[in-house]
């Protein structure tokens, strides 16, 4: 990255970042006082983000990726469209949820095509687990929505069982779903489709 883009990313980091750091986040002062917010686990590119936060501007989209080049993108992309409803953080999205989300605070969380990790010993790092469907469930507003989408089918299989298991949860047709027209396909799905993969969208609802 050259010194005029790097100079450019740090000043719009400064406005659309969220920083690394502890204790409980105030939604309402990053997004508006009682502005819907929506956390999104690992956007990648952001394109996708980026398409939902312009569909529904009067919601704050939270996007948490690990991956610092992602990050970049998605600030530098933010700052040309002018969107001024996402926030941006470099970082773990499960320790944020846990960390610094108050309970019955989101509106939604989104989770599109986290990393599959194929090999049964890489099984433990999935996302989808009974105890993040747990920490989801009790960070959800009432009705509130998880959406999870893979094209991984035991992945597929791993976030069903989890889902409907989730007492927090109830789980739309209790299982999966074609891709909602509100979810515009993603740069990873993309590829997948690609490849001939089948894609498992997953809504569950908060209980109320
Ligand atoms: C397979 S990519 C999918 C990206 C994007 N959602 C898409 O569909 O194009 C998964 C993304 O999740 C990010 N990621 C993995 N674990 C994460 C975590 N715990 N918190 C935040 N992001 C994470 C990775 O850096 C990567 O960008």
């Amino acid at each position: 990255m050259g010194a005029q883009r790097r100079d450019a990313l740090d000043s719009h980091l400064a406005r659309l970042g969220v920083p690394l750091g502890e204790g409980t986040l105030d939604l309402g002062e990053l997004f508006g006082p009682g502005t819907p917010v929506v956390l999104e686990i690992g956007f990648g590119s952001g394109r996708s983000t980026i398409s939902m936060a312009a569909a529904d501007p009067a919601t704050g989209v939270l996007a948490a990726d690990v991956h610092v080049p992602g990050v970049g993108n998605l600030v530098l992309k933010l700052a040309e469209s002018g969107l001024e409803n996402v926030r941006v953080l470099n970082g773990d999205g499960e320790q944020l949820l846990r960390d610094r989300i108050p309970p019955a605070s989101l509106a939604g969380v989104r989770v599109f095509f986290p990393d599959p990790w194929p090999k049964a010993r890489h099984h433990k790092r999935r996302l989808i687990t009974p105890r993040f469907a747990a920490l989801v469930a009790e960070r959800l507003v009432p009705g509130g929505l998880l959406h999870c989408a893979t094209d991984w089918e035991p992945y597929a299989e791993q976030m069903a069982e989890v889902l409907s298991a989730e007492p927090g949860l109830v789980l739309e047709n209790g299982g999966a779903v074609e891709r909602p027209e509100w979810r515009p396909v993603t740069r990873y799905e993309e590829r997948g489709l690609a490849q001939g993969h089948r894609v498992a969208d997953f809504l569950a609802y908060r209980r109320p």
